[in-house]
């Protein structure tokens, strides 16, 4: 009989161990490249080990490298945690082990999936009947949602884009913010669009997209995308909405929405008013990995006009088991054609913190990200952001050596973790509340340590 139990029963109690001792733990890797290559390194094996054994070995290797990124004094980039449901979920996910890609490969991870995706549109209060597709992250949810903007404004110019390429189409311009995320060039890379066809949009003080500049920029001479932002990477300041949905419609042009973390602020009664009009975009790019505290690798792409999202992206095969008239495929609505069934450790998310619980960790992350703003405020650090969301960017004095020095000693003290960024042309410490289990302890020991290494580097 196969040991089934040795190796997992092994990863439980490893799994376990690490999850328990994330609050006491230094946040931060501790060891080099160096000795990670030296002791998970090695010749190719040559033959068998005991899979309990690797299991162990594996862990043991791993344990002093790795960035405890789910911690409560986590506040790296924009990554957020793993809730327990969510988390169970994944493991199971993993054991089952199905192909998400087709009903009939899978008629359960199908159903899951469409349950949550109909969940997901009430929870961001989007169109009925908008379609979801469960893609890796943000940058491949932009790739989806701006491939099918790319499908229907070249359609509505009579050109076929899915059979007859780009070659000789009608150009097509793309109106995004000065402070778009980056992944929304590597997108348009992707699409054969090219980032020249991108128009960039002048943004204000906190780096949302100015309504005059993008009135001024659209025009009626060919097919456009406008690329608006809820949530800037840096401040989490949010486009207003309603007012690019308006000029941009007026003019025919497709307005897809990157809202990686900020469309999470859709579910907040108290935030709701930051991403105002949402419902009125086309598409849409949001991940679960980030503030849904879902297990990385979980993006959702969703698009008010499934057949377009559709056309963009479905395929057919003669060995495939495709009923048109019957359940989901969700191949008709991803990039990918095996996957895993990403949508359920989502569908456990959602289930077991509902909307009340999903908008209590929206509001908390908000407000400890004001508590953490203004303790440094009162300590005279500037703060360079309005604090509307998630996101706080500070600076150490006028000199950009010292904040970059302040990042850099923070990190290697340990207490947690921030990075640094470079904002309007100055270095920021960028601080993001991101982890569902954040609370206020973990936000006055990390502003202790931040300012205690302030004091030692001036
Ligand atoms: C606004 C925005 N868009 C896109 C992305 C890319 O997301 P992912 O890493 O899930 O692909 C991020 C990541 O932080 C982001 O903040």
């Amino acid at each position: 009989m196969v040991d089934w139990e040795g190796p997992l029963k092994e990863a439980y109690d490893r799994a376990t161990a690490y999850l328990e001792g994330l609050p006491e733990r230094r946040v931060g890797p501790r060891v080099s490249a160096e000795e990670l290559h030296e002791t998970l390194g090695g010749p190719l094996p040559s033959g068998p080990t005991d899979p309990r054994e690797v299991v162990a070995r594996l862990a043991e290797g791993v344990e002093h490298g790795l960035l405890p990124s789910g911690s409560g004094r986590f506040f790296g980039f924009v990554f957020g945690g793993a809730t327990p449901a969510s988390l169970a979920a994944d493991w199971l996910t993993t054991t089952w082990d199905q192909n998400a890609g087709l009903y009939a490969a899978s008629p359960a991870a199908a159903v899951v999936e469409d349950i949550t995706a109909g969940w997901l549109v009430e929870l961001f209060g989007l169109p009925r009947g908008t379609s979801v597709g469960f893609v890796t992250g943000a940058q491949m949810a932009n790739f989806t949602g701006l491939a099918a903007a790319r499908h229907e404004v070249l359609r509505r110019a009579g050109w076929d884009v899915e059979r007859d390429g780009l070659i000789g189409a009608p150009p097509i311009r793309v109106l995004a913010g000065a402070e778009r995320h980056d992944t929304i060039d590597r997108a348009l890379r992707f699409l054969g669009l090219g980032t020249s066809c991108i128009v960039p949009i002048a943004v204000d003080s906190q780096g949302r997209m100015r309504p005059d500049a993008l009135a001024n920029a659209l025009n009626d001479d060919g097919p456009q995308i406008v690329c608006a932002q809820v949530g800037n990477v840096n401040t989490g300041a949010s486009d207003p909405i309603t007012e690019v949905c308006d000029l941009a419609h007026a003019h025919q042009a497709w307005v897809h929405v990157d809202g990686a973390f900020g469309l999470w602020a859709a579910v907040s009664s108290q935030l709701r008013v930051l991403v105002d009009g949402i419902e009125l975009a086309d598409s849409w790019a949001s991940d679960a990995h980030k503030w849904l505290n879902v297990p990385y690798d979980s993006g959702l792409v969703l698009c008010a006009h499934p057949d377009a999202h559709r056309a963009a992206m479905s395929i057919r095969a003669a060995y495939l088991i495709q009923d048109e008239d019957g359940e989901r495929d969700s191949l008709d609505f991803n990039p990918e054609f095996s996957r895993r069934a990403r949508g359920i450790p989502v569908y456990a998310a959602i289930r077991a913190l509902g909307r009340t619980g999903i908008a209590e960790i929206v509001d908390r992350c908000h407000a400890m990200a004001q508590r953490f703003a203004g303790i440094l405020a009162a300590n005279d650090v500037q703060v360079l952001n309005d604090v509307v969301l998630n996101q706080v960017l500070v600076r150490f004095g006028d000199d950009d050596a010292v904040t970059r020095r302040v990042v850099s000693e923070v990190q290697d003290e340990g207490t947690c973790w921030m990075s640094g960024t470079t904002w309007q042309g100055r270095a920021a410490m960028r601080i993001s509340v991101s982890n569902w289990t954040t609370g206020p302890a973990d936000i006055d020991l990390s502003a202790d340590s931040v300012l205690a290494v302030l004091r030692k580097v001036s």
